[in-house]
Parts: structure tokens; sequence; C-alpha cells
């Protein structure tokens, strides 16, 4: 076999063999294909596609390329979730501590934010002497001891995923549903959990910015997660607007914890509600849908979910005061501005990709791979679409690091908003679930 013809038969729109697949990832990941034909072949597949066989095959091969995690050792059932990441979106903080309370052990391997997106890392950063790169041994340990772990994802798995999309993010290769697909679900697969519940975020913040293509993408993962023998839903959601009030680091810690209170913004819980169930659904937690929110409620009325975000943050090193009263432990910016509505009306629209590129404004996210970012900073939005306001009311306050980022923040997420005259409907969040028939029908 050589590299040369499989870049050949892809560049002709032929549909690959598993073992070709099979061939390019080791070849590339041993060293043995160079950089330039792998960026071939990836050009190649973002133009020509892959059926979903060669996807499941390019995500197996991937999530086999490294260290592959078995957590039966830990509970016969783990589970995990994924964002495809968004403005706002601080609900692993929520979810993950809220699913273990419940009864299901979650192990969550996650990222940090770059560009727009925030990531989970950076937010649980934002915590006093958290820990978030575990060794594998540890990920494991803390998962059987504590019910949950959140860590970052280690080299060791799935190493081709990291080499491809390196490469990726250098040849503008990045954008292609097969290659999101089986970089997502080759990370997921490798870190062992057997339910996976897929957020996946679509509009103005998302990379994902149609129904169609996030519908896609969802529908393609789900079976590529099948086809490897895991339970997966996908959950297509909004991110039209920002998910809650808060974006940025430590303000996005205090809103999880007043949601974990059953508190702070609605539509985070009930998004919150909505994952967690799906989660404890399929990890056989309860009967139905409507048993699994309501187990998913009581867990948060009943303050164990918060009481599980404590020992998490206490087995991870970090602060545990941050629980009880966040401010008293989370780092705040010295400068917080409060700006007035420009005009009164109903918020017709609130760009999340705008704010998002506020926040990277005042420093809370980072352009570069690498780049050192400021937990401090961010905005809170004191108004959402359907709101109505009236003049001079707090329309969002910025916490910035200084007074140039604060103007040009202030400037940014001005212009996110959209105004009508006339009352607006609320959006609704969830927008299709992928893959909850055929989950339940098979359990
Ligand atoms: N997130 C990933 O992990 N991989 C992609 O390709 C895109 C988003």
């Amino acid at each position: 076999m050589r590299a040369v013809d499989i870049i050949a038969r892809k560049r002709d729109g032929q549909t690959l063999t598993t073992e070709e697949i099979g061939f390019f990832v080791n070849g590339y990941v041993r060293g043995e294909i160079p950089d330039y034909q792998a960026a071939a072949w990836l050009m190649a597949v973002v133009l020509r596609g892959m059926d979903a066989r060669e996807t499941a095959d390019l995500t197996l091969a991937m999530a086999t390329s490294g260290r592959t995690l078995s957590l039966r050792s830990v509970a016969p059932v783990v589970a995990d979730k994924h964002s495809s990441g968004g403005v706002g979106d601080k609900t692993t903080l929520v979810v993950a501590p809220l699913v273990a309370a419940a009864g299901l052990p979650v192990g969550k391997m996650s990222g940090r934010g770059l560009g727009f997106t925030g990531g989970t890392l950076d937010k649980l950063e934002s915590i006093p002497g958290f820990e978030v790169s575990l060794s594998v041994d540890r990920f494991i340990a803390q998962v059987a001891r504590c019910g949950v772990a959140i860590s970052g994802q280690t080299a060791e798995l799935a190493p081709a995923d990291g080499l491809f999309y390196e490469l990726r993010n250098a040849t503008a290769t990045v954008p292609s549903i097969p290659l999101i697909a089986s970089s997502i679900m080759s990370k997921k697969l490798a870190a062992g959990a057997d339910v996976i519940v897929l957020d996946v975020k679509v509009g103005r913040g998302a990379f994902m910015k149609d129904l169609g293509s996030a519908r896609r993408l969802a529908e393609l993962m789900v079976d590529v997660g099948r086809r490897a023998g895991r339970r997966v839903v996908a959950v297509l959601a909004s991110m039209d607007q920002p998910l809650g009030y808060a974006v940025g680091n430590s303000l996005e810690v205090a809103e999880a914890v007043e949601a974990l209170r059953g508190r702070g913004p609605a539509d985070l819980r009930a998004h919150c509600v909505v994952l967690a169930a799906h989660m404890l659904l399929l990890g056989g937690c309860a009967r139905d849908l409507s048993g699994a929110r309501e187990l998913a409620r009581e867990t948060l009325r009943s303050g164990r979910a918060l009481a599980r975000l404590r020992e998490m943050v206490e087995c991870q090193g970090g602060d545990p005061r941050v629980v009880d009263d966040p401010w008293a432990v989370l780092p705040r910016a010295p400068i917080v501005v409060p700006v007035a509505a420009p005009r009164e009306g109903y918020v017709a629209g609130l760009d999340a990709e705008k704010v998002g590129l506020a926040t990277l404004l005042l420093g809370a996210g980072r352009e570069r791979k690498g780049a050192p970012i400021d937990h401090r900073v961010g905005v809170v939005l004191h108004k959402k679409v359907g709101d109505r306001v009236r003049p001079g009311e707090p329309l969002f306050t910025v916490h910035a690091a200084d007074e140039a980022s604060l103007h040009r923040a202030t400037e940014e997420v001005l212009a996110a908003y959209s105004w009508s005259g006339y009352p607006v409907r609320r959006p609704r969040l969830v927008r299709g679930v992928i893959g909850a028939e055929a989950a339940i029908s098979s359990e």
C-alpha cells in the first residue's frame, strides 16, 4: 500500500477501505507518512467527504492510536458528555457533579478554549489550586473514589487526533463534518465511557452555523459511537445567544455554582437538566426521560449535586470554599462597569459570537493555542432575547483588567444586541435530539 495511491483515490472521490484508512493513520502517527502527504489527504477528505463507514474506521484508527482506557474496573457504566463548543457554556461544571450525585459515575476529559469559545479546563483553573492535569491512573482512581473526575485530555489518548488537528489548523482543513466527528469521537472512545451525551451547538456562536450541518454532524457522531458499541445521544442546542448570563472563566464558575443551588439563569438550568436526564436514562438510572428529568431535578433540589462538586474540587486540590462562597476565592477583575441600555424596547437578538469576541478582547480567551488567559475578566449579561428593556436599565456588566479593553469590549457587546419595538418570543434552546429512540429501544 502507498500513501500516494490512497490520496489519489480520495482525490477522485472513491471510498477508502478500512485497511487503507488504518494504514494512513498509523503511518502518519509513526512518522512514516510526512506532513505534506497527510495535508493533501486531509484536503481531499474535506473536498470529497467520507461516508459513515469510512468515518467510523477513521475514528477507530485514531482512538486506538494510543492508550485506550477501560473504566469497567470502576463501575459497570461510566458516562461522559461533550459540548461542541459555545459561548457561556458552563454545562459540564453543573452536569458532571449532578449526574454523579444521581448515581452514575462520570469520567470526563475536557479541552481548553480556543478563539471565542471557552474551555472547561480554563474555567476550572479559576478555582485556586484546582489540578486539571490528572495522570490516567489518578483520573481512574478519582472516578472510583469520588464518582466524578474532569481532567485535561492526556497526550497518551488518541495521539493521532492531536497530530491531525494541528495539521488541520495550519492547512485550512478543520471545517469538514467527517473530520470533526472523528476528531471528537476518537477522544471520547479512547477515554472509555459507555454512555456519551453530545451537546451539539448550532448558531452564530458555534462551529456549526446552520441546523442542517449540526444535524449531519450529530447523526454521524451517534452512528460512529454506536458502531463502537457505546450508548450515544446528541442534543442539538441553539448557540445564537450565550448560554446563561456569565461569559468569562471565574464568572462562569460562580454561575455554575448558582445553578447547582437551583438558582441562576433558567436557560442554563433547563439545559443542564436535559443533558443530565439523557445521561441518566442511557446509564439505566431511570425508566424513561421524564423519570430521568425528575431524578436530575431532585438531585439539584436536595443539594447532593452541589455537595458532589465540593468533593470533586477537594479531590482535585482546589479550594472547596468556592462552593459556599465563590467570590471569597475566585479571582476578580479590578474594573467592573455596568453598561446602561442605549434605548428601550425588546431584545430581538444577542450575537453570541460578538459577545465571545468581546471576552476575547478582555483577555478571557486565547487566539493562539497555549497563550495565557485572564481568569478574572468577562461579561455578565442582564438582558437576553425576549427581555423588555427600559431606558437606562443596566444591559450588561463588563469585568475588565484595564480601561482600553473595557471600552473595546463595551462597544462589541453593544453591537451584539439588536432591538425590536414589539414583544419578541424567547428562542427555543433544544432544536432536536438524535438517537434517543434507538438508544432507548436497544436497552
Ligand atoms: N473539536 C474537536 O475536538 N475536533 C474538531 O475537529 C473540531 C472541534
